[in-house]
Order: C-alpha cells, then structure tokens, then sequence
C-alpha cells in the first residue's frame, strides 16, 4: 500500500507536470498537425509520470522551488515517452499497447511515431537551454544538465542499453551482463532524473550529490526490475502494455534468469540499499524513502 502523504505527493507532482506538458507541447492546430498531434498522444496518456516524481522529491529535499523543477522534469518525461515510442517500434519489441491505449505507431503509423521520438528528444534539450522558469539558475549549471542529459539518454546511457538488450535477445547473458543492459535502458534516465533535481538547488554539496545518485542507481535498476517482474506476474489492465510479451520476444529479464522469486530478493535488497544511502538526509528524505517503497511494491 502506498502511504497517504505520497499519495498527496504524486498527485500534485502527476497534476503540475501534465499541466506544464500540456502547454510546452505545440498544439495539434499547428502544421505538421498529424505530427503534433501524434507527439500529444504520446505523452499526454496515463503515464505514471515517475521521473518527474523522483526529480520533484530531490529538488524539494535541496529547498527548490516546484516552478523551476518542472522545466527538467518535462524534460525528461519528454526523452522518456520518446523512449516508450521507439520502444514498440516493430523493430525493436512490437507492442501493440502501451499506456492502456493502442501504441504511437498503431494509432498513427511507423513514420510518424519514429519522428514522434526525435521530435520529443530535442524538445526536451531545448526546453533546458531556453525556458525562463529556469532562469534562476546558473548558465554553467544549466549547461551541466544538458551536458548529463544527452549523456544518460545516448549511446553510453538509454540509448545504448536498448542496443544490448537488442543484441541480448537469443544469447545466454551473465547477470552482470542483465543489470548492466537494466542500468542502461532504464536505470540512466532514473539517475539524471535525481540530478537534474539536485542541480537545480542552490548548493549542493559533494556528498549529498553522492548519496542521491546511489540512491537513484539502486532505484532505477530496482525499477527494471520490478517491470520485468509486472511482465509476467502483473495484470494487463493495470500495467496498461501486453503482459507476457517479455517471454514471447525472449527478451532478457531477471525473471528469465534468475526466477521470480530471486528477482523479488533482488529487488527487496536494492530497495535496502537505496534506504542507507538516505540516511545523511535523516526525516528530509521521507519522500525518497516511500517512492523507493513504491517503485518495488507497485502493480503498474
Ligand atoms: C516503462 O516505464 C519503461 C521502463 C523503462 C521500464 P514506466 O513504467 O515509467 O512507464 P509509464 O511512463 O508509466 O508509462
Ligand atoms: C524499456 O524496457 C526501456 C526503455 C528505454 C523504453 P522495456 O522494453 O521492458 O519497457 P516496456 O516493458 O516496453 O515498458
Ligand atoms: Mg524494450
Ligand atoms: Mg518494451
Ligand atoms: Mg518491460
């Protein structure tokens, strides 16, 4: 169950960055209209908007004011539905559902969800390097945020983990090789979700940095995890994509490796880990804490 005060948490944070979603996206009226209107179906449906969540948490444990988080956190909502789109391209896993809707490339067509993504991508990089709401903070801290982000969600971070989980699809991989694919593909995108929110914060210290990003590491493979678990233990209805279609596309999961039940292990100890790395915070990091709750315990 989640606790009442995130529940209070995630609905504001869900509320506000649908909102800023809905007004940085170009409306569906202006040319192309088929593509507009394909870039707002693909990221105005029922995400769970966790990225923006987690960056939210880290940016108000640091005192930022929420106006000046969201600009990042569009941002990596942005890159993250791109993701989704060229995710369940036919070239990559096929998938018919996604969000408990028809995918970008079934409701529109194959050339339009791949210009979704590229157009969703640099939208997130632009909206970094010229909204005013960012304003307060630094040009050389907002030139780290663009430099960290292209890093986490190219060839060396997301980009690259959906490559080796491409190449992975037939091969006997090592555990080490998995966690390193899940780090990738999904675990990039959760770290700089914490940074940018940290960055934002007037000062923050070495340390701190230190200990939100292996918390954020821990997070973000327990993430994965936990998706490869839904993928077979999960309801369709809930987690709104095809269950199933993990084992059907061979794909490379812990369940497939290790079994259901090591993955819940493994998940419950990087929540652990995830819990000790906050402890510098003390009662400030509530907020983190339960969301590390959430991510393992959640059914969508
Ligand atoms: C799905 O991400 C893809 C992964 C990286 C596991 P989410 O589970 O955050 O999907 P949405 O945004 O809620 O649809
Ligand atoms: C996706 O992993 C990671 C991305 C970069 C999108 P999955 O392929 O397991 O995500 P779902 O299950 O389709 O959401
Ligand atoms: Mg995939
Ligand atoms: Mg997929
Ligand atoms: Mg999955």
């Amino acid at each position: 169950m989640t606790e009442p005060p995130l529940v209070a948490f995630i609905e504001q944070v869900v509320q506000r960055t649908d909102r800023a979603l809905h007004a940085c996206l170009p409306a569906a009226r202006i040319t192309p209209v088929r593509l507009h209107e394909a870039m707002r179906y693909a990221v105005l449906g029922d995400g769970k908007r966790f990225r923006p969540i987690l960056l939210h948490a880290a940016g108000k444990l640091l005192g930022v004011p929420a106006e000046c988080l969201d600009v990042p956190a569009c941002a990596i909502e942005l890159i993250h539905a791109y993701s989704l789109v060229h995710d369940d391209l036919p070239a990559m896993d096929d998938d018919d559902l996604r969000r408990g809707r028809p995918t970008c490339h079934k409701a529109y067509d194959e050339a339009t969800a791949i210009l979704v993504g590229d157009a969703l991508q640099t939208l997130a990089f632009q909206l970094i390097a010229e909204d005013p709401r960012l304003d307060t903070v630094p040009t050389t801290t907002r030139l780290r945020m663009l430099a960290e982000l292209s890093r986490a969600a190219g060839s060396r971070g997301m980009v690259g983990g959906q490559a080796l989980d491409i190449d992975a699809v037939g091969h006997e991989l090592s555990l080490a090789d998995l966690e390193n694919i899940h780090i990738h593909k999904t675990g990039a995108l959760i770290r700089i979700s914490v940074r940018l929110g940290a960055f934002c914060a007037d000062t923050v210290g070495g340390a701190q940095l230190h200990a939100l990003d292996h918390y954020a590491k821990c997070v973000g493979l327990a993430f994965q995890i936990r998706d490869d678990i839904l993928d077979v233990e999960g309801d369709t209805a809930d987690i709104g994509k095809t269950r199933g279609k993990d084992a059907a596309n061979d794909k490379p999961t812990y369940p497939a490796l290790v079994g259901l039940e090591e993955a819940h292990e493994m998940a419950d100890h990087l929540l652990e880990d995830a819990m000790d790395s906050l402890s510098p915070f003390g009662k400030r990091a509530a907020t983190l804490r339960a969301l590390a709750h959430y991510v393992v315990d959640r059914q969508r």
